[in-house]
Parts: C-alpha cells; sequence; structure tokens
C-alpha cells in the first residue's frame, strides 16, 4: 500500500460529523493524527462528547485523541444582535421560531433530527486530551515537514484560523486543506451563506489568505451526492457498530431534511456534506465540475456576510486563482466508497 495521508479531522459533530470521522477513522489509506471540535452545529462541549462517542464506536480510542477547540467564533459573535449571536438564519424567516440556544444551528423544523445533542451512542468513557485544539495544531504542525499534512475541516475555521494567527510558521506544512464549506448557487444559513463559514466568516477568509492549496466542498456539490434510505439499509446489514452507526445518521437525516427540503423529501435521502470532503482527500474524482479559480469571504456584515464569493469572470489571471471549487460531484462514487470502506472493516474484524 502506497504511504497513508496524514490528516488531521475538525469537526462540529454534528451527525454528519460523526459519519465523516467513522471514515477518516476505517479507511487504511488515512493515518488520522487527531480529531479537533469546534463550536458549530451545537456547542463545543457537545461536539467533543459526540466525537469521543464515536471514536469509541469504532474502537480508536487506542489510536486517536480528541482535542477541545473554540467556543466561540472569532468576531462575529461580539455584538449580541449579530445574527451569530442570535443563531437568527436566514434573515429570521417569518415561519421560523424564536431561538432557544444561540449557538446552534437553530431550532428549525428537522433540526433536532439532523444534529441532535447527543448522538445515539452510549455516554463516552474516554474523555478530551489535555491540550486544546488549537496547541494540537501548532505542535503537531510545526513538528511536521513541509507539506506533510492535510487538513480536514468540515465545521466552522475558527481553530485553525487562530492556529495561523499565532503562529504562521505552520502554513507551509500543510499539504492541502480540503472544507466542508461554503456555497455558490447553494446556501443554507442566509441565502447567501452556508453555514459553516456564516458561524465564522473571518475565520473562513483567514485561512484563505494563509495562501495554502485549498480544496473546497461546498453545498452544491455535497447536495449532488445524497444518500438514501434504501442505500442507508444495505449498509446496515453490514452489522458493524460503525456501519449501524452510519445507516441511523442517514435514516435520521432523511428525517430531517425532509421536514425542510422538498427535494431532499422526495429523493428519500440527505446530503453527508462532511463526508464527501473526507473521500475527497483520496478520490479528489469524486468531485466533478472543479473551478480553478478566485473566492473570498465576505466579512462585512451585511446581507453577503459569510458569501463564499466565486469568481466565474473568464478574466481571472493565473496567480489570482487561490482555490479549487467543486460544483458538483459523482454520487455513486461517493456511495461505493463509503460501502467498500465500510464492507473492508467488516472483514478486517472477522465477521
Ligand atoms: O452546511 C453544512 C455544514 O454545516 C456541515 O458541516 C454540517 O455538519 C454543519 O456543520
Ligand atoms: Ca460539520
Amino acid at each position: 500500500m502506497e504511504e497513508k495521508r496524514k490528516i488531521i479531522m475538525d469537526v462540529d459533530t454534528g451527525s454528519d460529523d460523526a459519519i465523516a470521522l467513522v471514515m477518516s477513522m476505517l479507511d487504511e489509506h488515512f493515518d488520522l493524527l487527531g480529531i479537533c471540535s469546534v463550536n458549530g452545529n451545537i456547542e463545543v462541549k457537545l461536539t467533543t462528547d459526540n466525537s469521543l462517542r464515536v471514536v469509541e464506536c469504532c474502537e480508536k480510542e487506542e489510536d486517536v485523541k480528541v482535542y477541545k477547540g473554540c467556543d466561540l467564533p472569532m468576531v462575529s459573535t461580539l455584538t449580541p444582535w449579530s445574527p451569530q449571536s442570535t443563531g437568527i438564519q436566514s434573515w429570521g424567516l417569518i415561519n421560523e421560531p424564536p431561538r432557544k440556544n444561540p449557538r446552534r444551528s437553530g431550532d428549525r423544523p428537522g433540526d433536532k433530527e439532523v444534529h441532535p445533542e447527543h448522538l445515539p451512542l452510549p455516554e463516552p468513557r474516554i474523555k478530551e486530551d489535555s491540550r486544546s485544539a488549537v496547541q494540537f495544531y501548532l505542535e503537531t504542525l510545526l513538528a511536521a515537514k513541509d507539506g506533510e499534512i492535510t487538513l480536514v475541516p468540515v465545521g466552522p475555521l475558527t481553530n485553525l484560523a487562530v492556529a495561523m494567527r499565532a503562529d504562521p510558521r505552520i502554513i507551509p506544512k500543510i499539504k492541502e486543506i480540503v472544507i466542508m464549506g461554503g456555497g455558490h448557487l447553494m446556501n443554507n444559513s442566509s441565502p447567501a451563506s452556508e453555514f459553516n463559514i456564516w458561524v465564522d466568516p473571518e475565520a473562513a477568509e483567514v485561512v484563505i489568505q494563509s495562501g495554502c492549496k485549498i480544496t473546497w466542498v461546498p453545498l452544491d456539490a455535497t447536495h449532488a451526492a445524497y444518500i438514501t434510505v434504501e442505500e442507508s439499509k444495505k449498509i446496515r446489514e453490514l452489522g458493524t457498530k460503525p456501519a449501524v452507526l452510519v445507516a441511523d445518521l442517514i435514516e435520521q437525516r432523511t428525517i430531517g431534511y425532509a421536514r425542510s427540503d422538498a427535494e431532499m423529501r422526495d429523493l428519500k435521502g440527505a446530503p453527508i456534506h462532511d463526508a464527501l470532503a473526507v473521500c475527497a482527500v483520496l478520490h479528489p474524482e469524486v468531485l466533478k465540475d472543479v473551478l480553478h479559480t478566485n473566492v473570498h469571504v465576505d466579512v462585512g456584515g451585511s446581507y453577503a456576510y459569510g458569501q463564499t464569493i466565486v469568481e466565474r469572470r473568464i478574466r481571472v489571471i493565473e496567480e489570482e486563482k487561490n482555490c479549487y471549487f467543486a460544483l458538483n460531484a459523482d454520487r455513486k462514487m461517493f456511495y461505493d466508497w463509503m460501502y467498500e470502506v465500510l464492507k473492508n472493516d467488516k472483514e478486517k474484524r472477522g465477521l
């Protein structure tokens, strides 16, 4: 086997983050160096706890640790009336109930199914490491060779941005950053922004301006690569604990999406956003219609706050092209990869 791909996951575990973590731990082509948690779908205490539950479900507690990350975005919640402070997304559509927990992704129809506070797993016996996510980034990256480690942030980018600001010497150590986030023709937290970027727009722009190689896996791609309940049944038949968890979460997400997304309701499926980013690290060909272009994040704090602004004009010259941005994905290739990893894991366990 060729050399394993060294990666660090950065998650706001959540249901699709959980599936992404399972794949990053079970695909033998990865060398998962650590898991950083962050505030996002739910508060960081809960995203940390959920990540620990998934590590135990995969029986990887001896192989990988969880490092608790930032509990608040860099600046977007400093003003108590900001949407990020109140959690009111989509400009407070009239059919949205008032917020209870400001930093949750909200109590919109389906939110509780899509990102429950606790994953359907036992309370973890293991604890997070004593070092914070930022400390882990700094120590691990500074000790690495240039271009050695791939980062896979699938939640708000606060941890990585703070680490980059704290010590820019980590930047040359990064091989690539594969971000689940952003949207071009598709958005969710407002007409202009996707949740991971919307929570902490400034962090995303700090990461963009680092000059690292960035591959975006936005909503345009993740919604094209939805997984169906029918497919989750085949995964469940594998019968291992990780496979059953993945099937449970796909079905839970499908229920949640059916309550707020007519297209997904008809397709009887749900996007598994974060796991597609993990797949794209090893199999970039899963991403389709990939633009090599210029993207920046709006940090103006108004209607487009958190928008990933994708340059589509032909005029863009070479040096301005700062990232790769996928507008589509191969749904079958994504599902086949997910099923193959879980099947191999079953065979490795001798089941
Ligand atoms: O917009 C989708 C993203 O927001 C996913 O990463 C999901 O887990 C949430 O964090
Ligand atoms: Ca996420």
